[in-house]
């Protein structure tokens, strides 16, 4: 019998790169992506798997919980690996209650399906359910964050994504809910919509405009790329204990000033630019409210037990992002058009 998974969120970023590893490398399953579609869903990020045998896209909102259920009957899922969310902490800002409904209601709706429909502690079933180190809250000069770190979240995404994390531990204390959680660090690839630091900065040097680096520029974050996370979600999905969180990270932190300077010398080079011609373009501008300072996670929990780590160096993985990017010209300009313009002149003025 095929197994069939639900993958929540897969037109999105993250989602898009598990889905295509999920289709391509488990011809035994049945892949189902449930998305919304939001600004930040875009199905050309699936053109390449969109007509393989063992996968279907369904369009809905995990907030509508009779559809989450109908879902549930209709496909009879061995396993949920749920990555729909609101993502970006500049719009949790403008619009906390937006979070609320998709991270927080969505996932309790899935969890609610999920347990009308598998037995308590049931053999073969799992949900598998995406989380940020966000959660954690913001770290000063040393120190790593652990699966054992107390939560501190500090803004409404954080706050959503953390609540979303204790629904999940609960249903598994109270109902016998079959789960794992992993709390990654910053993505970065192919496919990001350009609202988040990396896709937005390359695709300003490339039009020429100002690149708003917030407050002083002197905020640390652990960045990923992104293929390496769906591996590690691949792995954790498969071999991960019951009940069990797994911090991900990439063992490789940045202060943002210095990740933009060096991204703006790669695209000098990709642009054939004269060196400097990108980092003119540097401009500070007001900081995010609440700006979390620093963070950095200790992966070796997963390394030890599972065997996981990143497969790519830094430098590597910027010129081959910074390569799709400029290679991706439509897809660009796609998501950049309509409401993206509206967005950004009420983000940046
Ligand atoms: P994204 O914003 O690129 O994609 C989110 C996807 O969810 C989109 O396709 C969107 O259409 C869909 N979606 C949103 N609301 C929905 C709803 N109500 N019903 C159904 N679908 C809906 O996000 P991402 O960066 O790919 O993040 C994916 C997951 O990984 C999120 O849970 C996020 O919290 C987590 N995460 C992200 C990062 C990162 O650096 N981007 C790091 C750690 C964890
Ligand atoms: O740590 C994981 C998290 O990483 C994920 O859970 C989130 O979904 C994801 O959006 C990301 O959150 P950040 O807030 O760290 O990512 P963002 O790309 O928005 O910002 C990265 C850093 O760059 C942060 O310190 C803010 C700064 N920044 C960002 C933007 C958009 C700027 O200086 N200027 C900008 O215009």
């Amino acid at each position: 019998m095929k197994k069939t998974i639900l993958i929540t969120g897969g037109a999105g970023f993250i989602g898009s790169h598990v889905v295509r590893l999920f289709v391509n490398k488990y011809s035994d399953y049945n892949i189902v992506n449930l998305d919304k579609l939001t600004y930040a869903g875009n199905l050309e990020n699936l053109s390449d798997v969109e007509n393989a045998d063992n996968y279907i896209f369904e369009k809905g909102d995990i907030v509508d919980k009779d559809f989450i259920n109908s879902l549930f009957e209709k496909y009879d899922f061995d396993g949920v690996v749920h990555l729909a969310a609101e993502s970006h902490v500049d719009r949790s800002i403008t619009n906390p209650m937006e979070f609320i409904m998709t991270n927080v209601v969505g996932t309790v709706n899935l969890l609610n399906a999920a347990k009308n429909h598998w037995k308590a502690n049931e053999e073969g079933k799992l949900f598998y359910h995406v989380s940020t180190d966000e959660v954690y809250g913001s770290l000063g000069n040393t120190g790593l964050f652990l699966e054992t770190t107390s939560y501190d979240p500090q803004s409404p995404y954080s706050s959503s994504k953390a609540s979303s994390d204790h629904f999940v531990r609960a249903y598994g204390n109270t109902y016998g809910m079959p789960y794992v959680i992993s709390n990654c660090s910053n993505n970065y690839g192919p496919n990001q919509f350009p609202e988040k630091l990396l896709p937005l900065f390359i695709n300003n040097i490339k039009t020429s405009k100002p690149l708003p680096v917030y407050g002083d520029g002197l905020f640390t974050r652990d960045w990923l790329y992104v293929v390496d996370h769906a591996r590690a979600i691949d792995i954790i999905y498969h071999n991960g204990r019951n009940t069990e969180t797994y911090n991900i990270g990439g063992f490789n932190e940045w202060t943002n000033i210095d990740l933009i300077k060096i991204m703006c010398k790669q695209m000098d080079e990709f642009l054939g630019n004269t060196e400097g011609t990108a980092e003119g373009l540097i401009t500070y501008v007001k900081d995010r409210p609440g700006h979390d300072k620093r963070y950095a996670i200790d992966a070796t929990k997963l390394k030890n037990e599972l065997g996981w780590e990143p497969s790519l160096q830094f430098e590597e993985g910027l010129s081959k992002t910074i390569k799709w990017y400029l290679d991706n010209e439509e897809w660009m300009n796609n998501v950049t058009s309509g409401d993206y313009q509206k967005y950004y002149s009420e983000q940046y003025g």
